[in-house]
């Protein structure tokens, strides 16, 4: 699977931050496109995986996914080892796009009713396993 760049729509982004912002999302998902193995995209953040398969990256493609990536750095660095998955903010430079490394967590196929209540709490109940097999959430930058 790949990210067609082509088809995106980077307008939104150009009007909130200007064309070399613009660019630069871009630019990195160029490289990302040719680097790594690309995951999936949700509303606001592209997602690729680290060829070890143990962390992802998040490049935000909308406004929203740029406060998303701050919002989930902040919220796990108040809470580490809880129920939200590990998660670092870095400045992709020359512009500084910050993209989010985080854990890579097996989404569950489990239903709402096997899950535990605090899964109600997260957006979509976007949760998975961690590494060591346990219930983590992955998309919380809304919390
Ligand atoms: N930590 C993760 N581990 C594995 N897959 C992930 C992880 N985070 C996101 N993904 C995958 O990437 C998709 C988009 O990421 P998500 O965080 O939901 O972005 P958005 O905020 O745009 O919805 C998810 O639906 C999921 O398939
Ligand atoms: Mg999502």
């Amino acid at each position: 699977m790949n990210l067609i760049l082509q088809d995106m729509d980077f307008r939104e982004l150009e009007y909130s931050y200007g064309p070399t912002v613009a660019q630069a999302v871009l630019n990195t998902l160029t490289l990302f496109n040719q680097r790594f193995k690309f995951l999936g995209i949700g509303r606001n953040r592209a997602v690729y995986t680290t060829s070890s398969g143990k962390y992802v990256m998040k490049v935000p493609v909308t406004s929203e996914g740029f406060t998303d990536n701050q919002r989930e750095s902040r919220i796990y660095k108040s809470y580490p080892n809880s129920i939200y998955a590990r998660a670092h903010l870095h400045h992709i430079l020359p512009v500084g796009i910050p993209v989010l490394f985080m854990e890579h967590i097996q989404p569950t196929i489990k239903t709402l009713n096997e899950l535990p209540s605090w899964v109600m709490s997260i957006d979509g109940a976007q949760v998975g396993l961690d590494q060591n097999g346990n219930l983590k959430a992955y998309d919380y930058g809304d919390q």
